[in-house]
């Protein structure tokens, strides 16, 4: 592989590892499906993968509650299936990223263990404890909330039984924040990094990469009026704290000791729902991170205006810092784009300004609109032409490539997501974009594994999305993901400069790459004429030669 600068413009496919592939029959996608189906991301044509935590957990938060960072859940497969995995990849020339959790383990690891076990125990320092408030510390020392709902402390107990000190922890009760102002923690992810890279990681995705630094006085959040308590987002004291620049500094150091490796650089791409942009392109300015998702283009209305914006102020912002804009639709948090793009609301409009939500609290109020899943899987099929003719890298979630929605109806027996619980029941949260895909046959479990109950059911109107139809049928979404990528690869103008094109304006988006290809997008209820030139692509058919509604066209211009 060469040392190029891969990352700047790569498409990344992510992998949910329980839900990709079963290779053993026990209804939970796993390492060994992963590389049996690697060929089949070969021929749509990715760079890159990244794979959601395959370490050993729990599972209280789908992996993200990772209990050895150096080792693979026996669910997903053993070890050495890791490094098969890896080596596969590379041999088909799709590169490895992977998971990092730096802001939280799980409960279960051993640290953490040892710290509840005994008060003194220096393990105690590498988390949060604190005592309570109030006469008895039976308060919480602050009045933060978790991410998945109710408090972030939970008070511990002794070992002699007494009630003891509270521990901090942003997301599951079963997540204990690390505390990164303890030098062993900081070396031990320098640790963990290296141990990956030596085994042919390409890099890694930083889990809630805005919140492991800590304002050590630890400060209450300001509540909203008229709320009951603060919103986790609120404390000031967790969120893009400045300490975090030294941790990037540091991981890009690791990094950078293996650029001059015959694989080439190692990269980060960040998770943060920072919005605006401006404080987020701070976290990729030379010497910190590499890339960082986009999440203003994810949770974008599917409106000319607000995409124009979305594109504007990220391309000119990550411009600024010499940074690469990533573009995503989607990942294991949010509803399906087909989805989302279907319903009456869908999405943030930042042209109007409007704030921005929780994924999980978006996800929610979407849920009770009707969804009209011809327009949503049109409209998305356009979203995905539009985004990889954009400059900079491409993440395509598990399933988009098959036009996949939302199941919004599972069981609630059924539900895992820890926000079903920690809301009271009142927010299902992410369980219906994660469910397994359907790979052949026509009815559920569309040959996910050799045997087996797929460990979230999928629905039967998903007999006509499997892999093994869509692979065969050139009108496919995913024959067209397929064809947009190998464009992409095979014409030099996609690595070329970005500009807005003269047909641009109202609800026609339009741009072009060096002047020799041509994005058209059509938000407008109307056909609309396109720009002179050779049709390369288009999501939908041409109307009398005409750009229909909800559509998008890549024209060669030159
Ligand atoms: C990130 C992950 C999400 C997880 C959370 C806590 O947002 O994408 O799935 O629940 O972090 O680790």
């Amino acid at each position: 592989m060469s040392s190029e600068q891969w990352w700047r413009n790569a498409v990344v496919y992510q992998i949910y590892p329980r839900s990709f592939a079963d290779g053993n029959g026990d209804g939970m996608g796993d390492v060994p499906g992963m590389t049996a189906r690697l060929p089949y991301l070969a021929s749509l044509g990715v760079d890159a993968v990244w794979v959601s935590p395959w370490y050993p957990s729990p599972m209280n938060d789908g992996g993200y509650d990772v209990a050895d960072y150096r080792g693979i859940d026996p669910m997903f497969g053993t070890f050495v299936d890791a490094i098969e995995f890896i080596a596969a990849a590379h041999k088909l020339g799709i590169r490895v990223l992977i998971d990092l959790v730096p802001n939280h383990c799980s409960s279960e690891h051993p640290w953490f263990q040892a710290a509840l076990a005994d008060p003194d125990a220096p393990e105690r320092d590498l988390f949060w404890f604190r005592p309570g408030r109030g006469t008895n510390g039976d308060q919480p020392p602050t009045n933060w909330a978790s991410m998945f709902g109710g408090p972030a402390w939970t008070r511990t107990t002794n070992p002699d039984g007494s009630p003891g000190d509270w521990y901090l922890h942003m997301f599951d009760v079963t997540q204990p924040d690390w505390n990164w102002d303890n030098p062993v923690v900081v070396d031990e992810f320098d640790d963990i990094l290296r141990f990956w890279f030596d085994r042919g990681i390409d890099g890694f995705r930083i889990d809630v990469a805005d919140s492991m630094a800590k304002d050590r006085s630890l400060p209450d959040a300001t509540v909203a009026p008229g709320a009951t308590e603060p919103h986790p987002r609120a404390p000031d004291a967790i969120w893009n704290q400045p300490g975090l620049e030294a941790i990037q500094r540091r991981w890009r150091k690791v990094a950078d000791e293996y650029v001059d490796t015959p694989q080439g650089p190692r990269v980060f791409v960040a998770e943060a729902y920072l919005d605006p942009v401006d404080i987020l392109v701070p976290y990729v300015s030379p010497g910190r991170l590499h890339t960082t998702f986009n999440f203003n283009a994810l949770e974008s209305a599917w409106l000319a205006e607000s995409q124009r914006l979305v594109i504007n102020t990220t391309y000119t912002a990550h411009r600024g810092v010499g940074a690469p804009t990533t573009w995503v639709l989607g990942n294991h948090d949010n509803v399906r784009v087909a989805t989302r793009f279907g319903k009456a609301e869908t999405g943030v409009d930042f042209a109007s300004g409007r704030e921005a939500e929780e994924p999980i609290l978006l996800a929610n109020r979407l849920r009770v609109l009707p969804t009209d899943s011809a327009l949503g899987l049109r409209r998305a099929r356009a979203a995905a032409m539009l985004e990889l003719a954009l400059p900079g890298g491409a993440y395509i979630y598990q399933g988009e490539e098959l036009g996949l929605d939302e199941v919004e109806d599972l069981p609630e027996e059924l539900l895992q997501d820890p926000t079903w619980e920690r809301s009271g029941h009142k927010i299902r949260g992410r369980d219906g974009c994660r469910v397994p895909l359907p790979w052949s046959g026509d009815e559920p479990p569309f040959g996910f594994g050799p045997s087996g109950v797929p460990w979230l059911p999928q629905p039967e109107r998903w007999a006509g999305s499997t892999a093994e139809k869509q692979v065969s049928d050139p009108n496919s979404t995913w024959t067209m993901y397929r064809e947009a990528l190998r464009l992409r690869k095979e014409l030099p103008a996609f690595r070329g400069d970005f500009a807005w094109h003269e047909s641009d304006g109202g609800d026609v988006l339009a741009f072009s790459r060096d002047d020799e290809v041509a994005c058209v997008v059509n938000f407008g209820a109307e056909p609309v004429s396109l720009p002179d030139g050779e049709v390369l692509l288009t999501s939908t058919p041409l109307v009398d030669g005409l750009l229909p509604s909800d559509a998008t066209a890549w024209i060669a211009t030159w």
